[in-house]
């Protein structure tokens, strides 16, 4: 079954996985946040974890429950995010899964944001929020051994996705579509291409689950055997 494909895979290895979205504070009720639900990286976290692997989970804010045996760290906004994987590490893999806000609120009001009678609506000042995949993949010290990302894109998937790998400088990137019509964004299915800069292998459509098991053999297999 399921855990008999995985068993043993990942032993005695240390994966960072990264889910879900961030919430960027506006005002105290108030945020910039995504349509991520998770379950794609949260997939991840438990099927390495079933490959005998000591997961840290950095999750945003998500509705679904922390996965069987990992550790999971719950997490706010990008920069909370960043901290958080920085202190997992050292790592032999880390997977960036999270849908991580492009960008925040440059300052967040201490009151809540009243309307003026007659002044408009307030304009929103955005700064860009840290790329935690870039930063980790550009580490001098403790980059783990293999950095994976996602790309989701609504067009141009391949070619947006071998951008991302050289702009990035992780080692794979899993590129998949989110077209607002293929359902992917807090769907239970997804379709998904790895690319490398020695290719692209495309998997047929199937569930966020088996696209979890597949990727964390992959990405075993790239690693060798423990302590190789
Ligand atoms: N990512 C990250 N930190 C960010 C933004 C993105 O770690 N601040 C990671 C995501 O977790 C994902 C990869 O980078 O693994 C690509 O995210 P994506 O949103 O597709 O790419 P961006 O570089 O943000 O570019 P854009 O949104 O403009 O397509
Ligand atoms: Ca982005």
């Amino acid at each position: 079954g399921d855990a008999g494909r995985l068993k043993g895979l990942l032993q005695g290895r240390r994966v960072v996985v990264t889910s879900g979205p961030t919430h960027e504070p506006i005002d105290p009720v108030r945020y910039l946040a995504n349509r991520s639900s998770g379950r794609q990286g949260h997939a991840i976290a438990a099927a390495a974890a079933r490959a005998g692997a000591a997961v840290t989970l950095v999750s945003g804010p998500v509705a679904i429950p922390d996965p069987a045996g990992v550790r999971t760290i719950h997490v706010e906004t990008a920069r909370q995010m960043l901290d958080a994987v920085e202190g997992a590490l050292p790592a032999d893999i880390a997977i960036c899964a999270a849908a991580v806000a492009d960008w925040r609120p440059v300052a967040e009001g201490e009151q809540k944001l009243k309307k003026q009678p007659g002044a408009g609506a307030p304009a929103l000042d955005l700064v860009e929020n840290p790329d935690i995949l870039a930063t980790i993949s550009k580490l001098a010290k403790h980059r783990p051994g293999l950095v994976v990302g996602f790309a989701a894109e609504t067009e141009n998937l391949i070619e947006h996705a071998r951008a991302k790998l050289q702009r990035k400088g992780c080692d794979l990137i899993v590129a998949n579509d989110v077209s607002p019509s293929g359902g992917v964004m807090g769907g239970a299915r997804n379709t998904v291409h790895l690319v490398t800069a020695s290719g692209v292998e495309s998997w047929e459509e199937t569930t966020k689950e088996e696209v979890a098991r597949r990727l964390v053999a992959h990405v075993a297999g790239l690693l060798g055997e423990p302590g190789a």
